[in-house]
């Protein structure tokens, strides 16, 4: 491959700028490495001549040692170094590998991991310009082949190659390729490419990769490299409004206070008026700050720091934009989301939703469907499982500065984040905003929460009773709130058993059941405080996450989680209601504790051992806790 590398002897700077002038195109690999996918990438990397000497040395080297392609060079071992790196547990949910020719520089977005595919694909692919699909020769198009095509489509990307690989397996049989390619086509009518590219290849010999091969003289098209040295993709629209999502508050000192960021979408000027989301807030660019001195012009994927003519109040998270035409703001979406965790997704479960330099708690409040990708049909679903694709309403704990994926890939995109293990479970493209919460306004009422609590002359609190089925809660909560009414107190007990017969009557035992229930619960004890009494409430709420949801939704203080601790072996033998017989029995399925998980809680305000204490010493307990910590303000009669 002819380049431009004499100019690095004999003139740096010339060889830098025409480094600097040629366009960027970035594109992704689908398929799985089974299809060559690391080959593909190696062979593009090796031919393109930029692999440094000392790696390629290494490569030839382990090739002759470990290498699955005899004495070729395996050009997989190239890319799959990412894989070991991964095996010490670093983790790389996307590598971007940077090469150039003499017309190019491309950026591939690498996805390494075989198992989690879908996740790493939807991270790589947001950004890209170009999919290439691999499909294997002997085996067509597949169910992850469909899979692949329509996330890409999802994704905005426009222009795909269909590689079709391992033709030499196939002796470079013109009819294989010709099946492929039309049952491909026929299958992405109904996404959104509008170029999409066959090309017979074999990756591992490099055959129509970096120049056309003898072996298909019957094809005439491009050979891979050619394609994407000329596809024309025109990224980055100059005219697209502008987004910076603002990283941090730059503030070194008194006199300077900059807002730095990465240009997700558009260009801006010095003097352009600019407007904060979500504040409304207004004022001009004074200075764009970058690495290399100052500019007046600055766009996309430019990082800066913007200083502004006025001092107004922006934080991390926020997006600026020009006032001709800012980002949307809402707290209720449609959203497409792609599930990328081996736990289901659970509607009514909180999780942290991540969008620019945003995170917000989020809840999914609807899946209206799940995605057949067989023939894209609209199935009707409860969760999602691992790779699958839906469409659901999400509701968020604040508003957000946003835009419709389909006009901004960068702002329009979010990922979902488990709280508790802070894992990326969920991929999501913002649809549009629902307008429908804004029209329901918080009636604000003259008597509020502390005028009911000072009237009854205490302080309300949730007491939330968590463990096993058995355990004691029941009886406990009965008597401290018997202790209670006694002292003149005004209380309410909400029970498991209880609510099941009436408002939670279409709930049964299943995880995203008992996520509703909580959820629910939370609610109802949240409205109890406000009324201001002293809520009782008593549920196994076997999840962490549900129970701090609902801690969540109260002030400080006013939760107070009381851990009723009672051994699996102590709670079976008492067997009050003989549940635990018959879910030994194998009568009653997802029982707590045989064939359904209790996650015990980390830091309870209270625990109660009920091994060691009778339930009138534990309520005795809590009721001091209450008086103690001025629950229970004290009373002129
Ligand atoms: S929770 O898990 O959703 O919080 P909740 O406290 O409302 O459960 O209801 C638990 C009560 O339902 C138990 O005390 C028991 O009497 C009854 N029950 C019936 N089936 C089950 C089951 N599979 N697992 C646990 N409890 C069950």
């Amino acid at each position: 491959m002819a380049h431009l590398d004499d100019l690095i002897a004999t003139d740096i700077h010339a060889y830098l700028r025409a480094q600097e002038n040629k366009s960027y195109l970035r594109f992704i690999t689908c398929g799985s490495v089974d299809d060559g996918k690391s080959t593909l990438i190696g062979r593009l990397l090796y031919d393109s001549k930029l692999i440094y000497e000392d790696q390629l040395a290494s490569i030839e080297k382990d090739s002759k040692k470990s290498g699955t392609q005899g004495d070729k060079i395996d050009l997989a071992l190239l890319v799959d170094g990412l894989a070991a790196e991964r095996e010490q547990g670093i983790t790389i949910d996307v590598a971007y590998r940077f090469f150039s020719t003499d017309k190019r520089k491309f950026i591939v977005a690498d996805t390494p991991g075989h198992v989690q595919y879908t996740r790493n694909m939807a991270t790589g692919a947001s950004t890209a310009d170009v999919a290439i699909l691999l499909i294997d020769a002997r085996y067509g198009v597949q169910e992850q082949t469909r899979r692949h095509s329509y996330i890409a489509s999802l994704l905005g990307i426009k222009h795909v190659v269909v590689a079709v690989n391992k033709m030499d397996i196939v002796d470079f049989d013109q009819a294989v390729f010709n099946d492929i390619e039309v049952e491909f086509r026929k299958f992405a009518q109904d996404l959104t490419f509008t170029d999409i590219r066959c090309i017979p290849m074999s990756a591992l010999d490099g055959d129509n990769v970096i120049r056309k091969s003898e072996r298909s003289d019957w094809y005439q098209g491009p050979s891979l490299l050619e394609y994407l040295e000329t596809v024309d993709v025109d990224s980055a629209s100059l005219d697209a409004p502008f987004r910076l999502p603002v990283q941090w508050v730059n503030r070194p000192n008194l006199d300077f206070r900059g807002f730095s960021g990465t240009v997700a979408s558009g260009t801006i000027a010095v003097g352009d008026e600019v407007i904060v989301i979500p504040s409304g807030k207004r004022s001009h660019v004074k200075e764009i700050v970058t690495y290399d001195g100052n500019k007046d012009l600055a766009r996309e994927d430019m990082a800066i720091t913007l200083t502004l003519t006025d001092e107004i109040d922006i934080s991390r998270g926020d997006v600026i934009c020009k006032t001709d035409a800012p980002s949307e703001q809402a707290d209720q979406f449609q959203a497409h989301l792609i599930w990328m965790a081996d736990q289901a997704l659970f509607p009514g479960r909180q999780y942290i939703l991540k969008t620019g330099n945003k995170s917000v708690p989020a809840t999914i409040s609807n899946l209206k469907y799940r995605v057949d990708i067989n023939d894209f049909s609209e199935v009707a679903a409860n969760t999602l499982e691992l790779n699958e694709i839906g469409v659901a309403t999400l509701s968020l704990s604040a508003p957000i500065a946003f835009d419709p994926y389909k006009d901004n890939r960068q702002t329009g995109a979010f990922i979902l984040i488990d709280r508790q293990t802070n894992a990326t479970v969920g991929a999501g493209m913002l649809d549009f905003a629902l307008r429908r919460a804004r029209n329901v306004v918080w009636q604000d009422l003259d008597v509020s929460k502390a005028a009911r609590a000072t009237q009854k002359l205490q302080k309300p609190a949730l007491l939330w009773f968590t463990g096993l089925s058995g355990s004691g809660k029941s009886t406990i909560a009965n008597l401290v709130e018997k202790r209670l009414l006694d002292l003149g107190r005004h209380t309410y007990t909400l029970d498991g058993d209880n609510v099941r017969h009436g408002l939670n009557r279409d709930l049964g035992f299943t995880k995203a059941d008992r996520i509703e229930n909580i959820r629910r619960i939370g609610e109802v004890a949240k409205l109890m405080v406000d009324a201001g009494l002293i809520t009782m409430a008593s549920f196994i709420s076997p999840y962490i996450a549900e129970r701090r949801m609902a801690r969540e939704l109260l002030d400080d203080q006013e939760f107070i989680e009381i851990f009723v601790d009672t051994p699996l072996e102590v709670a079976e033998k008492r067997d009050v209601k003989g549940l635990y017989a018959r879910a030994r029995a194998g009568e009653i399925k997802n029982f707590t504790g045989i064939d359904s998980e209790y996650q015990p809680p980390q830091s309870p305000e209270i625990v109660v051992n009920t091994v060691e204490m009778t339930a009138e010493d534990a309520a005795e307990m809590i009721v001091s806790y209450l008086t103690k910590n001025g629950y229970l303000s004290p009373q002129d009669d």
